[in-house]
């Protein structure tokens, strides 16, 4: 069954560490917690500080998408904040394979992601290394966004490099996912998706969830 990662940027920040064990409570299977920067991308979230505050709220594992320059520099922080899941950008990591190298060394899974103007091609040589491959179906920084159609093609590339050497990482898809865009990404080949605002705003998270994991199985 595909899994669903909601993203807590939709959430209700006064609150917490309620609305991550609402959507436990839903089955979720991941809490993803997007980090920016205001550098790499332009909006300012959530640091290591938050992450730890959270941790102790949750048995599911926390998924860290980093959307931040010199993610090297903070890896260590996240990894003793609690983050099971440590996902980079191609775009901002200059030595990428260096950097994947790092999370699993702090012994964290490592993921890998690219936004929708980034060709799947640049993050080929490092589909061995990494236990998570994140695909941007929106430019990063918001909640709330459009979903890109043309992301969708990617997504099917992965998979197909990924049956074809046997690789063992998830799909994650991040951004736009709802009821109407789940099955399209699902049927392309993601195991995880991402889903901020299509959980978070409404009012019964364990029916929102539900019904984007129906929605892939019609
Ligand atoms: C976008 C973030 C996403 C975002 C998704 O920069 O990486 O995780 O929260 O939100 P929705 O599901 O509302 O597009
Ligand atoms: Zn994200």
């Amino acid at each position: 069954m595909v899994k669903i990662a909601p993203s807590i940027l939709s959430a209700d920040f006064a609150k917490l560490g309620e609305e991550i064990k609402d959507v436990e409570k839903g089955n979720a299977d991941y809490i993803h917690v997007d980090v920016m920067d205001g550098h790499f991308v332009p909006n300012i979230t959530i640091g290591p500080l938050i992450v730890e505050a959270i941790k102790p709220t949750t048995k599911l594992p926390l998924d860290v998408h980093l959307m931040i320059e010199n993610p090297d520099q903070y890896i260590p922080a996240f990894v003793k904040a609690g983050a099971s899941i440590i996902t980079v950008h191609q775009e901002a990591s200059v030595h990428l394979h260096r950097t994947i190298q790092l999370i699993k060394a702090n012994n964290v899974k490592a993921g890998v992601v690219i936004n929708p103007g980034t060709p799947a091609e640049m993050i080929r040589d490092v589909l061995g290394d990494v236990d998570l491959v994140l695909i941007m179906t929106v430019n990063p920084g918001f909640g709330g966004q459009s979903f890109i159609e043309s992301t969708l093609k990617k997504i099917k590339q992965i998979a197909t490099w990924r049956e074809e050497n046997g690789y063992t990482f998830e799909i994650e898809v991040d951004g736009g996912v709802n009821v109407s865009t789940a099955k399209q990404c699902v049927d392309a080949g993601a195991d995880v998706l991402v889903a901020g605002s299509a959980v978070f705003n409404q009012e019964d998270r364990t029916k929102a969830i539900l019904d984007i994991r129906k929605a892939c199985e019609m």
